[in-house]
């Protein structure tokens, strides 16, 4: 069974590719250069990006002897990094994200070993190899946000309050800690519609604040959830800081009610633009103007207390945009 695995950098860098070749040949993997593509979760308008097929090579096991690879996980298109793999002992189904570069993965790694909280899910085990594959293995869930909410299954009664009660409380979790996830959209929620639970992964970006100075803010948030500060490229550099996490939870949010993408576009700068021209509507309060009645429309499908806090997390402004901290305490009292 093939499996594979994208990178996204190749395209920039050919020593950022040679490197990967390196390990994935020490893992005895082989790759090739794909086009992405597939149900992906992103914006990326420029996806004819290439990026690498990863292949298990017959007779070898990339994960060791402790976990075989079953397949890709649901909802990762043609190309992805996240298997479902099977213990060999037990039995027991899991995920496992890998990478062959040990930078990226080994940083989220340890952000991931340093929280624990029932809406964001747990690293199970890890192996960080230097110049070779890393990978994690995780509970696996039946599906992501971004799939479900494209697919015919409608949520029960109250699935986007316990979303929305889920997601403020594991954000409120990790802004407490400094960590900003800075990635936050429906592909990046996994969920199990048996248990109503939600579940944040994937802190491949996240960014643990202070932020680095000339830390470039454009590597975060799929650009449709990147809020208005951070696509403005004004005299200042732009600033992250949790608030950013606000106005991306809002937009999941208007997404998981409306189940289209609220902020879409041919390109990146007819998305960028119309997430000014919304800003604009936003602080000038144009009750008519396009947007702010799309948003309505998008806000109306939710219930009453998810509506107003939506609103609140929607400010143009972030110094006046709720904290999802804060939001989470109200809804807990
Ligand atoms: N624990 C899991 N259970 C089920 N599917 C998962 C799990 N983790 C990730 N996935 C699937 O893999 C996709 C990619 O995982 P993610 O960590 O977001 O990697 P990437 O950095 O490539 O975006 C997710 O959108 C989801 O569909
Ligand atoms: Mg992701």
């Amino acid at each position: 069974m093939p499996a594979f695995q994208k990178a996204e950098f190749c395209k920039e860098s050919t020593e950022a590719f040679k490197k990967q070749r390196e390990s994935c040949l020490k893992a005895g993997v082989r790759i090739r250069p794909v086009q992405r593509q597939g149900l992906e979760d992103s914006n990326r308008v420029d996806s004819g990006k290439i990026g690498i097929a990863l292949q298990n090579t017959p007779g070898t096991n990339m994960l060791g002897t402790s976990f075989k690879i079953v397949g890709p996980a649901k909802g990762q298109g043609s190309f992805g990094a996240v298997y479902v793999v099977e213990h060999v002992h037990s039995r027991r189904r899991y995920a496992a994200k890998v990478e062959p570069v040990l930078a990226s993965l080994d940083r989220e790694i340890q952000i991931l070993k340093g929280i624990s909280h029932e809406a964001i899910l747990p690293v199970l085990c890890s192996h960080v190899e230097d110049g070779g594959l890393s990978w994690y293995i995780m509970p696996l869930l039946p599906t992501n946000l971004f799939a479900y909410l494209r697919s015919e299954n409608q949520f029960a009664h109250g699935s986007q309050d316990a979303l929305f009660n889920q997601l403020m409380d594991g954000l409120g979790f990790l802004h407490d800690r400094g960590v900003v996830h800075a990635d936050i959209k429906p592909g990046n929620i996994v969920y199990n519609p048996g248990t109503e639970h939600f579940y944040i992964i994937d802190f491949g970006i996240a960014v643990v604040l202070p932020t680095p100075r000339g830390q470039t803010t454009e590597s975060v948030y799929t650009l449709a959830f990147r809020p208005p500060e951070l696509i403005e490229q004004g005299e200042l550099a732009p600033v992250l800081t949790v608030k950013a996490d606000s106005w991306a939870a809002a937009l999941t949010m208007l997404e998981a009610s409306t189940r289209t993408r609220f902020f879409d576009g041919r390109s990146k700068v007819a998305i960028a633009e119309k997430i000014r021209s919304f800003a604009r509507e936003l602080s000038f309060g144009l009750a008519g103007g396009p947007h702010l009645t799309k948003l309505q429309g998008a806000i109306n499908n939710l219930s009453p207390s998810t509506q107003k806090h939506v609103a609140e997390l929607i400010h143009y402004d972030p110094r006046r945009r709720a904290s999802c901290g804060n939001v989470a305490e109200e809804l807990r009292n």
